[in-house]
């Protein structure tokens, strides 16, 4: 979709928010009390940043957040179903919202993202789930003021989902969770076909935004006083193809460092077969970078890399995370890992953890393989259950022996430190995270959230820091 087209857009989904907003504040008056909304996400942080823009059109409808599902007057479920188990909670959820509507009769529940871009699932809904008003995918989340304005003027469930898009609609509300920091979409959808995952099924064809939009983004999240932004995509570093401007996700990244008022910029997540020497540089040149790069391995395994269509192998791997470690000094790596995908052997499993030893990652996801339908390693033979768990523990056992290690390497340094909320277990201090992304809890000495502040490491936990002392800001565009 064009600029031009957006806009209309845009414009007319806010004529639905004005029409819902007319409906709610009647509603309001009646009940004698604002209403309010939930968004409970599931998912990645595709799936977070989503419902932060369902959470600015409700706001701008009128409605007021929520503390619980129980109290709320809509509440809106936004998807995953990377694996089966993500599934599984959505339903257990739905179960319990049946009681809430029955004290609540103008109750609304909304379903979108991931799971509803399957076919069966919304089957399902639309079968044993009447009391779902409204249901939406991945590719109209845009169209939701619509949607939720059809449903508060008639009696039916609505359902509206597309099968793909080449449209980006972008210019409507969205209330973010954090004011200091947030994510920013750099593009859609994913074209890898990796075997094993769902994604490119149900996010589509992969969409590269317009490099000025995202800047104009980042500008203005700045201006909002945010102060910590993350590049989000599937795969970032296949960034700007089908652009008229040629840019790369390097370059992309570069100019956001340089935005006024950003001081540290993440990005999430790295595939390793288009991570390029390109990105190496401007990341160890850009003390704004953060010094952390998540890189989805999966497998060691030559032989099941090539199964899970990958395009890469161990040892193209290894050189890679080595370089990244060599060219990036203090450098964080952290991983996700798959366990029993079909036709793996211990002797696969051997390469996976050799890797996880030769590489040391910070911190890295151990998933078990989940048969995704509509895959082609779902077609597969599926390997025996407690073979997978025997092989799973092993990995885990490797994965958190060498993180524990690694976390403890920046015991008494003195580092920079976004402050993140309240140190849950003791109001006088704060949480916050340095640039490799490990959490630091030290006392609060009059700082606020969102500032960067210099923290001393004083003792590391396993997978954390305690610090006695926390001084003045570091970042240099901030102070
Ligand atoms: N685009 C990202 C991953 C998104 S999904 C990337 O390629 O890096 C997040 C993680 O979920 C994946 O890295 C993978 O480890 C895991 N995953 C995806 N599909 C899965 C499945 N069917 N079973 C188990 N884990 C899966
Ligand atoms: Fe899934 Fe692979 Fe795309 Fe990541 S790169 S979203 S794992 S298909
Ligand atoms: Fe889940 Fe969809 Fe993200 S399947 S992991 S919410 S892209």
């Amino acid at each position: 979709m064009t600029g031009l087209n957006d806009e209309k857009e845009s414009a007319r989904q806010r004529e639905y928010i004005e029409k819902c907003r007319e409906i709610i504040a009647e509603r309001s008056e009646k009940s004698g009390r604002p209403l309010s909304a939930i968004v409970c996400t599931f998912g990645c942080q595709m799936n977070e940043r989503d419902s932060e823009k369902i959470m600015g059109s409700l706001m701008e409808m009128g409605y007021e957040r929520a503390l619980s599902e129980e109290d709320a007057d809509i509440i809106i479920y936004n998807t995953c179903t990377v694996r089966e188990n993500a599934d599984k909670r959505l339903y257990g959820r739905l179960g319990v919202c049946k009681a809430y509507k029955q004290k609540n009769k103008d109750m609304l529940i909304a379903l979108c993202g991931c799971m509803m871009q399957e076919e069966h699932v919304v089957d399902k809904i639309r079968k044993s789930y009447p009391y779902v008003d409204v249901l939406f995918g991945t590719h109209n989340i845009f169209k939701f003021p619509e949607l939720l304005y059809t449903r508060l003027t008639g009696n039916s469930q609505i359902i509206d989902i597309w099968k793909d898009t080449d449209e980006i609609v972008e210019d409507l509300p969205t209330r973010r969770k954090y004011s200091f920091k947030t994510g920013i979409n750099i593009m859609y959808g994913c074209d890898n076909f990796c075997s094993y995952c769902i994604v490119p099924y149900v996010r589509g064809r992969e969409r590269s935004r317009d490099p000025k939009e995202i800047i104009r983004e980042a500008e203005k999240a700045a201006a909002d006083g945010v102060v910590e932004v993350m590049l989000l995509g599937q795969n970032v570093n296949s960034y700007g193809k089908g652009l008229d401007t040629k840019v790369t996700f390097a370059e992309l990244l570069s100019e956001i460092a340089k935005v006024d008022g950003i001081g540290r910029v993440r990005f999430m997540t790295s595939h390793p077969k288009d991570l390029s020497p390109e990105l190496i540089q401007v990341i160890a040149e850009n003390k704004k970078i953060a010094r952390h790069i998540h890189l989805p391995l999966q497998s060691g395994s030559d032989r099941i890399l090539k199964d899970m269509n990958r395009h890469y192998t161990k040892e193209q791997y290894i050189k890679l995370a080595l370089k990244i470690r060599e060219e990036i000094p203090d450098v964080s790596i952290t991983s996700d890992i798959i366990v029993g995908f079909p036709g793996e052997t211990a002797a696969d499993v051997d390469d996976t953890i050799d890797v996880i030893e030769q590489v040391r990652f910070d911190g890295a996801f151990t998933f078990e393989y989940s048969p995704r339908t509509g895959t082609p390693a779902a077609k597969m033979k599926q390997l025996d259950k407690a073979f997978v768990q025997e092989n799973f523990d092993r990995v885990l056992s490797t994965v958190q022996r060498i993180s524990k290690e690694q976390a403890g390497r920046f015991e008494g340094r003195v580092m920079e430190v976004l402050i993140e909320g309240e140190d849950e277990k003791d109001a006088s201090r704060y949480t916050g995270r340095i640039s490799q992304n490990n959490v630091v809890h030290f006392p609060k000495m009059g700082f606020s959230l969102g500032d960067f502040v210099n923290v001393s490491l004083d003792e590391c936990m396993g997978f954390y820091y305690n610090s006695k002392t926390a001084s003045g800001c570091l970042t240099d565009a901030l102070c």
